[in-house]
């Protein structure tokens, strides 16, 4: 039998491998970087397009005179918050420019820069007012350029990590509070952004501050698999000279592990161009399952032990232990639903909830609260949330567990009594 062969695909499948010779696998390595923020910005779900439109309509506020606001953005790791918030602000920057406006953005990393004046001093040196600069100084500078008729987006990343600072042992309370200040005495041009891996992180503001300036709260969910993907093509097709190189299978495994790290994008890129150094090692002309899975061994495996102890409370932990229990345990209503056994209704978890609580003698929360904690849960990825439509229960959320429950049992059987 003769076999007919497209004679173009040799020709490029011997272009790949001369490219290969010469420059590895790589065409631009820097699009595997988690800290690349000059790519597009991919969405593919209605709520990620409503929260993007929030986001770029508060930033505008001052362009149509309206009452400028705080936004407190918090999130799980590597979800695309920081990406989320500069992506916004050189949006609006255009917005901006097209009105003849002068607009300035500035991201001040909380977590090299933690205490009040520091964070000052990052603001200045950021919008190019100088090096070493007070807070009065920069407070002054920022008030002479809002006279000038300039505006600001002033974006605080990982505000958690600031502590009390200075003589006066400064709060992040009295850096938003200053910059609130300023706006009411101006006429309002610096938007602040407030980006927090804590979900609860407004718990740690004063009520006095939060009254004040009543921040708009927006929580940034990890990505679907749709936008996982999309990302996660859009940068192999730009990193490597042939994206053909990732094996299918291997992809796979990249989502599959990703999911289990609660949707994390940073982690995939990482866990790519750790299996791609794989390959590139092992002299192989495609990225195999054995390369991913070395380079996960290499990164560490499983962060939802981190997960759970670093940013679950422990109501939080007591809410996700009644959802694996009625998973494991199987759901009541199974029989009359077309559920599939990972997924179980809000009421039978909140009744497992209820007695874990009493077991536990930690009083139980209203069932509204309740459904706070389950989304706190569902934003780390470790659950998904979805409406069960008009069906036995009427219209009630279906939780489907996005980690094992045996694992989840096994991480918090013995501190949760349940
Ligand atoms: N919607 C998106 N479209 C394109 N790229 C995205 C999107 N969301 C996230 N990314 C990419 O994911 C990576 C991680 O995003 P980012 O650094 O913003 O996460 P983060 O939530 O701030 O993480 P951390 O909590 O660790 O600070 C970045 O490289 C970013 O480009
Ligand atoms: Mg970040």
């Amino acid at each position: 039998m003769i076999s007919i062969k497209d004679p173009n695909r040799d020709i490029i499948e011997r272009c790949y491998e001369l490219m290969r010779q010469s420059k590895g696998i790589y065409r631009h390595p820097t699009f595997l970087s988690d800290y690349n923020y000059k790519v597009d910005w991919i969405t593919t779900t209605k709520k990620e397009l409503e929260i993007k439109d929030k986001v770029i309509t508060t930033l505008l506020s001052p362009l149509k005179n309206e009452k400028v606001n705080t936004l407190l953005l918090s999130g799980g790791h590597g979800v695309g918050k920081t990406f989320f918030s500069l992506q916004a602000a050189s949006i609006a920057k255009e917005f901006f420019s097209c009105e003849g406006r002068d607009y300035h953005y500035c991201r001040v990393n909380c977590h090299s820069n933690n205490t009040y004046h520091r964070i000052f001093r990052e603001i200045a040196r950021e919008l190019g007012f100088g090096d070493v600069w007070s807070s009065e100084q920069t407070l002054a500078k920022l008030r002479e350029k809002i006279a000038g008729e300039e505006h600001f987006n002033v974006i605080l990343d990982e505000a958690e990590m600031v502590v009390p600072g200075g003589r006066n042992k400064k709060t992040i309370d009295h850096v938003l509070a200053d910059l609130y200040e300023l706006n009411l005495e101006e006429g309002g041009s610096i938007v602040l952004t407030c980006i927090s891996n804590d979900l609860d992180f407004s718990e740690r503001l004063s009520t006095k501050t939060l009254n004040k300036y009543n921040p708009i709260y927006i929580v940034v969910d990890p990505p679907n698999m749709k936008t996982l993907d999309d990302i996660l093509r859009y940068r192999m097709e730009r990193a490597f000279i042939n994206p053909q190189i990732m094996q299918d299978e291997s992809y796979e495994l990249v989502k599959a592990y990703t999911a289990r790290e609660g949707y994390n994008v940073k982690y995939a890129l990482n866990l790519i161009s750790k299996a791609a150094d794989e390959c590139m090692n092992s002299k192989s002309a495609t990225i195999t399952p054995e390369h991913v899975r070395k380079a996960r061994e290499m990164m560490g495996s499983y962060s939802f032990d981190s997960i759970v102890w670093n940013q679950l409370n422990d109501q939080d932990r007591i809410v996700l232990y009644s959802i694996a229990y009625v998973v494991r345990h199987g759901s009541g209503y199974q029989k009359f639903s077309n559920l599939p056994a990972s997924r179980v209704f809000t009421g039978e978890v909140y009744d497992v909830y209820c007695k874990a609580c009493k077991k536990s003698d930690v009083d139980a929360l209203s069932l509204r609260r309740f459904g706070d904690r389950l989304k706190k849960i569902g934003s780390l990825g470790l659950a998904h949330l979805s409406s069960s439509g008009e069906g036995i229960r009427g219209n009630t959320t279906v939780i489907e567990l996005m980690v094992d429950c045996n694992e989840v049992i096994r991480v918090l059987g013995n501190s949760t009594s349940g």
